[in-house]
């Protein structure tokens, strides 16, 4: 059976420098807030772009909820996403007592920049941007509604690193940014592990405090804090895989390049890319009419398909409970999510299982 996506195959690739650096922290006898976490965090930082500064904290939820409130995002302000978004994304928002408004996303899956003025309240704070995929969202439209409606400007880039806009990564565009290095992330850790970027210095001081118990020094609370640390091992094998990245990237470009140039079936839908919006493929996502079907086909061929994700978050039943919503409340997520399956992208397919892929899907 071909995978969707098998984490060994990435630790195989680069073992020895994965298992010299584990060693390595280990002998270091300092586990927490150490130097493997602050060059994790230059090293990011300095390989997103110019100006960026990174906190690591211990995954992408929290990084979405401590980077929302250091920025000020509270009780009541109303905060925009994309109805086909990740739930994590949501709960960020609602862990800071902020509400998520629901956008539908646009073709390319992304926030729908031309719905977000039909959504904007007197208590709208943010837009919060999700580049889905590892797509690129189109970015201009929707900093010049921020810039003109007075909103603070967020991105969850926990689908979408090192994907630019134009030339700029993804991360660089609002008040602050959210990471995710959950392992079958494109920079995935071997555990749990995330971060916020900034260019503003104070969010930036402000995660590092609330990070560690709300303390700005050794036994010094200032503020009611958490303990959402990004550990030594995790930021000690980050580096690792970040010094990587550009080939990883290239790799899974030349898979989706193989696949958007061979595959030719009228009833699969291949994804469309952006223009000036670099697409790191995170996942690779085709429509097909009969979901279920398709993806029964596909399994009989051997190949595993999955589905990113059957139910949007507005839908969950905690959210249900939570916000009243109900189905037909976003009719083009509801219809994508009804349509959408993911194929096989991974670190390191050969090209025998490439072929087969392409060939599966050319022969349904
Ligand atoms: C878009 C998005 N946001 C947030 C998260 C949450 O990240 P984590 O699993 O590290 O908490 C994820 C993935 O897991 C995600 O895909």
């Amino acid at each position: 059976m071909i995978p969707v996506n098998e984490l060994a195959r990435g630790f195989k690739l680069y073992q020895k420098e994965y298992e010299d650096r584990a060693v390595e922290v280990l002998r270091s006898g300092w586990y927490v807030l150490g130097k493997q976490m602050t060059s994790f965090e230059d090293e990011f930082a300095a390989k997103l772009g110019e100006g960026a500064i990174c906190a690591g904290v211990d995954n992408g939820l929290d990084a979405i909820t401590l980077g929302l409130m250091a920025s000020g995002i509270g009780q009541g302000d109303e905060i925009i996403v994309q109805a086909n978004g990740y739930i994590a994304t949501m709960l960020g928002v609602m862990q800071c007592n902020a509400v998520p408004v629901f956008v539908e996303p646009d073709e390319y899956y992304q926030l729908d920049a031309a719905k977000i003025e039909e959504a904007i309240t007197p208590r709208t704070k943010a837009v919060l941007v999700t580049h889905l995929y590892g797509q690129a969202t189109r970015m201009d439209p929707i900093v010049k509604i921020c810039n003109d409606r007075g909103l603070m400007l967020f991105e969850d880039c926990a689908q979408s690193h090192f994907a630019a806009y134009k030339g700029v990564n993804t991360g660089l565009f609002g008040k602050a940014s959210f990471f995710s290095f959950y392992p079958t992330k494109n920079l995935g850790a071997f555990g749990d592990a995330g971060a916020v970027i900034s260019k503003d210095p104070e969010v930036i001081e402000k995660v590092k405090v609330l990070r560690n118990y709300g303390s700005d020094r050794r036994y010094h609370n200032i503020k009611i804090g958490f303990n959402m640390r990004l550990d030594e091992m995790q930021a000690g094998l980050l580096r690792v895989r970040l010094s990587h990245m550009d080939e990883l990237i290239a790799n899974r470009c030349h898979i989706a390049d193989r696949y958007l140039k061979e595959m030719h079936n009228p009833k699969i839908e291949l994804p469309l890319v952006a223009e000036g919006c670099d697409h790191t493929w995170y996942q690779f996502i085709v429509r097909a009419d009969d979901q279920e079907g398709f993806m029964a086909y596909m399994k009989e061929k051997d190949i595993a398909t999955d589905i990113s994700w059957r139910t949007p978050p507005y839908l969950q039943p905690c959210m249900q409970e939570e916000f009243g919503s109900g189905e037909g409340d976003h009719p083009i997520t509801e219809e994508l999510c009804a349509h959408i399956v993911t194929l096989p992208m991974m670190e390191y397919m050969d090209e025998d299982e490439i072929t087969r892929v392409i060939e599966a899907v050319n022969g349904y």
